[in-house]
Parts: structure tokens; sequence; C-alpha cells
């Protein structure tokens, strides 16, 4: 039996990539997504892939959802926390609300989806655990507190699950986007993105399928041994 893999915000830009990328080499992957139904059956359709709704910012909604995959589909070996929000402003006007929802979704929503999975990898001896972080994770980024804070947090959070679950046969990594062509990236104006483009090395912005690749390395079978790592996918605009 294929082993089961979870994509949250699975079902547009990124994650939609890497739920196809996952279907491709074998998995049988679960999509969730927030709100945008019409987005998610759109998916479906064209890929095949089932979508479950839930907000990765609330705890019980998620221990539910995932319940639900798992009633469905079997018990989930692979996590990729992928879904993400931006409330930009520079932060003398950033509002606590704007704040918070970051928090809530990008921090709080990895908590959220890794913690239901955690104890039966651990029962099983194998998990595979992937974040999306960012570039600016590991920069940080005019007008992005709120944004870098949680990027930043993820790369803690993997490198403290790698040790915890190194001997359970599960690993931990988060993989660092530069700037890829998505929703999230193409809604900022075009001037800010041509500004963006010019600091780029490789002269374009990435493609989603170009993370997807990394994702798809990291939850095989055979990455056993790469665990707590992070892998800067960013057209060579940042070294760490
Ligand atoms: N795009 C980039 O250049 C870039 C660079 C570095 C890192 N990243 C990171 O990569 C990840 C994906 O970004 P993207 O550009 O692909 O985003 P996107 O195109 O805006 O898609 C976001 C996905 O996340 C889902 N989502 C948002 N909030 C959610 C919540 N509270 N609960 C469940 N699902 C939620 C959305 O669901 P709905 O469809 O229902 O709204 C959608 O499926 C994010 O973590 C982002 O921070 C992106």
């Amino acid at each position: 039996m294929s082993r089961v893999a979870l994509v949250t915000g699975g079902s547009r830009g990124i994650g939609a990539a890497i739920s196809v990328a996952l279907k491709n080499a074998g998995y049988t992957v679960a999509a969730n997504y927030a709100g945008n139904d019409e987005a998610a059956a759109n998916f479906t359709a064209e890929t095949g892939i089932k979508t479950y709704k839930w907000n990765v910012a609330d705890y019980e909604a998620s221990k539910a959802g995932i319940a639900q995959v798992e009633a469905d589909l079997g018990p989930v070996d692979i996590v990729v926390a992928n879904a993400g929000i931006t409330r930009d402003a520079p932060f003398h006007k950033m509002t606590p609300e704007q704040w918070h929802q970051v928090i809530d979704t990008n921090l709080t929503g990895v908590f959220n989806t890794v913690h239901p999975v955690w104890s039966g990898m651990r029962d099983r001896k194998f998990g595979r655990v992937v974040v999306i972080s960012s570039i600016n994770g590991q920069k940080g980024q005019f007008g992005q507190v709120n944004y870098a804070a949680t990027k930043a947090g993820d790369l803690g959070i993997v490198k403290s699950l790698a040790q915890e679950g190194a001997r359970f046969g599960i690993t931990a990594n988060a993989i660092c986007p530069g700037y890829i062509a998505t929703e999230m990236v193409m809604a900022v104006p075009e001037k800010v993105r041509e500004s963006i483009i010019a600091q780029i090395p490789t002269g374009r912005l990435g493609e989603p399928e170009e993370i997807a690749r990394c994702v798809a390395f990291l939850v095989a079978d055979d990455a056993a041994f790469v665990n707590g790592s992070t892998i800067s996918a960013n057209g060579g605009q940042f070294f760490v």
C-alpha cells in the first residue's frame, strides 16, 4: 500500500504543485485548504486528489480534519506543512490583528498540523515532516516582521523535531523558497515584483514545481539521513 501524504494548503500555488508531485511519485495524497471551495473542487477534478477543508490555525479543526483523512486514506506517514499567509505592513503600522493572524496560521498552524500525526509516526517508526518556510525567515524582510518571525520559527521547529523524531525513524526538514510565481507573489505590484526579480541571480521567479521537487526528495524512504536540514531554493538570491 502506498504511503499517505497530507499537504496543507495543498490545493493552490506551491502546495498544489507539491500535492501533484507526491501523487506522481506514487503516494496517496490528501490536500487541505482553508475556504476557496471553487479552487479546491477544480483541483480535485483536474488531479483526482482529494481535498479537505479546515483552518490550520484551529487545533481542534486540524485534529478532526486529519482524523477524517486517516479514516478515508489510512495513517498519515508524510506531512507537508505548507499553508501560509501574509499580512504585510511596516512595523509601526502593523496591527495586533495582522500579527496574530500570521502567527496563528503560519506558526501555530505547523504545530496544529504535525502534532496530531506525531504519535502515530512514532508508533509506526516512520515519518516525514516537511515545513515550507521562506527566504524571508532566513534574512528578514521590510514590512514582514510577523511573517519573518513565523518562517524563522519554522526552522526552530524542524531542528527540534529532528532531534526528537530521529530514533523513531522520523525526519523533519524545512524548505526556504525564494520568490515563486504564485498568487501570493503575483499579488504584489508589478514594479515591486520587477525589483524583486532584479535581486535574483537566476533572473526569474521560481516555479512551484521547483519547490515540489525538493519535497519529493525529502519525503522519500531513502532520505532517512537528511534530518533537521534547510533547503534553500531561491535562485541564488540569499546564502546562509
Ligand atoms: N509564493 C512564494 O514566493 C513563497 C515564497 C516563500 C515561501 N512561501 C510559502 O509557501 C507556502 C505556500 O505559498 P503560496 O504562495 O503557494 O500560497 P497561495 O498561493 O496563497 O496558496 C495558499 C494555500 O494555503 C491555504 N491556506 C491559507 N490559509 C490557510 C489556513 N488557515 N488553513 C488551511 N489552509 C490555508 C490556501 O487555501 P484556500 O485556497 O482555501 O485559500 C491555499 O491552498 C506558504 O507557507 C508561503 O509562506 C511562498
